[in-house]
């Protein structure tokens, strides 16, 4: 299948339960997804492997999970409810609706183009109809809160995580007596309404973000903008995403969103739309805490004590989709070779290998009995009750073994374990690299210890 668009990973990731699209038997409901059992050991081995990088290998930042319904006072004080739009545009004949801004980048408008401006040559790009004038659109969910409907009641779905980290920054940096610079992460879900969702789960209405928010004295924000965004480039790298797939791309002055002074985005090459935002780290400025203390009342701004210092702290964010990064980590691991396997029925044909990074792979180690016999069966089951206390194990003992081997490849498994008849006797397994491809035998008192070691 062609790697020139994102086909190859929308197949595989249904065919092998990594994504479905969501309320399939519904007919699907648009750009929303469900992660499969392969899906969810994946994305949740992203989640923590960005945890273990942003808080447990540091000391200067904490964890939050703060709600998603808050205070809708609060998108009013962020700046959400007036500024979080996008331009909108309708064809005429079509009735294709636009991203006016995105049409502008594909320069199919006039590049002094204002969203609050009525263009008067623009045309729809599918059929060349006339485009209705430019709306503005809110891309906030509302629903109500209570029983009772009316004004009043309206509430929001958050469309960014860190909203509720700037809320919190009293109670985090008061409870665990932090002192300026430190750090707030937190994952969870964002909904937006986006006009143009698509390219699989690039673009969703509700997906989930990483991220981290670095409260600073405000003389420092070059000097950690910078370091976030090398650390950021530096944290896809080393979980196995290729260089050449990966670059930074600054904003505009035009182009930057209303809280921020300054942002980079990491793009990655997605294919059949070239390089676009992975990830995005921002200098925030003072925006969300001055907002916040004016809308709210509360003196949310910090002294530091030895230097007798008062003043508002700044915010470098740092801003990862982990939809996103699910779907570049999928897009890069796989490879496709020559039949290597030994899989009988697939000779002549390339076999799909995902190659994924280890803390990654959904399965670590999978359990491979050559018989069904008992006493293979018994020994097999016996190691993976030893391999489960530590990893995600996989036993599968129906087909060829060439042909588990395949299926483990393509799934991104990175150790697979052949029980044999000579296990029986010598007490030693085979244990196969996915990537190597050396078959090794380690005796089963080894095993927990081998893989301490590799994993
Ligand atoms: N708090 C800052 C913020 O939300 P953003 O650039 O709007 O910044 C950050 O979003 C990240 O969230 C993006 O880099 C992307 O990975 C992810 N993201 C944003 N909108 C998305 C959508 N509709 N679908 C999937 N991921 C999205």
């Amino acid at each position: 299948m062609s790697k020139e668009s994102l086909d190859h990973i929308v197949s595989l990731a249904k065919r092998r339960g990594f994504i479905f699209q969501s309320s399939e038997i519904y007919g699907g409901l648009s750009s929303c997804y469900d992660y499969g059992p392969l899906g969810v050991l994946l994305k949740n081995n992203i989640k923590k492997a960005w945890n273990k990088a942003m808080v447990q290998n540091r000391d200067d930042v904490v964890g939050l999970d703060s709600s998603i319904l808050m205070q809708p006072k609060i998108w009013e004080a962020s700046g959400h409810l007036a500024g979080f739009t996008d331009p909108l545009v309708d064809c005429k004949k079509c009735k294709k609706r636009w991203r006016a801004d995105h049409l502008l980048q594909a320069g199919s408008m006039k590049p002094d183009f204002r969203p609050d401006n009525k263009e008067e040559d623009l045309t729809c790009p599918e059929c060349g109809g006339e485009l209705t004038d430019i709306r503005k659109f809110n891309l906030m969910f509302k629903t109500q809160m209570g029983v009772v409907e009316g004004e009043g009641n309206d509430i929001y779905l958050r469309p960014e995580t860190c909203q509720g980290i700037y809320v919190n920054f009293l109670n985090i940096q008061q409870s665990q007596r932090l002192k300026i610079p430190f750090g707030v992460a937190q994952i969870g879900k964002a909904f937006r309404n986006e006009i143009t969702p698509g390219n699989f789960t690039f673009r969703t209405r509700e997906f989930e973000q990483m991220e981290m928010q670095y409260f600073i004295h405000p003389k420092q924000a070059k000097k950690y903008f910078d370091e976030w965004k090398e650390l950021r480039m530096k944290w896809y790298l080393d979980m196995g995403i290729k260089k050449d797939n990966l670059k930074f791309r600054k904003h505009e002055k035009d182009e930057l969103a209303h809280y921020a002074k300054e942002a980079t985005d990491i793009e990655y090459n997605y294919p059949g739309m070239g390089f676009k935002e992975l990830a995005g780290i921002h200098n925030r400025g003072d925006w969300d805490l001055s907002q916040h203390q004016k809308f709210s009342g509360q003196d949310l701004t910090y002294t530091d004590q030895e230097k007798g210092e008062k003043f508002t702290p700044y915010i470098i964010e740092t801003s990862d989709g982990a939809d996103r990064a699910t779907l570049a980590f999928l897009l890069d691991a796989y490879d496709e070779v020559e039949t290597r396997s030994g899989d009988e029925k697939a000779k002549h044909s390339t076999e799909t290998v995902l190659r994924l990074h280890k803390d990654l792979a959904p399965i670590k180690v999978a359990i491979l009995p050559l018989s069904k016999k008992e006493p293979l069966q018994k020994l097999s089951k016996k190691i993976q009750e030893e391999l489960r206390r530590n990893y995600m194990t996989q036993y599968d003992e129906t087909g060829s073994i060439g042909k588990r081997y395949r299926r483990q490849d393509e799934i991104g498994t990175p150790y697979c374990v052949t029980i044999d008849f000579d296990s029986l006797e010598d007490k030693k397994v085979t244990v196969r690299d996915r990537d190597t491809m050396e078959q090794e035998r380690v005796s089963v008192e080894e095993l927990e210890e081998y893989f301490r070691d590799k994993l």
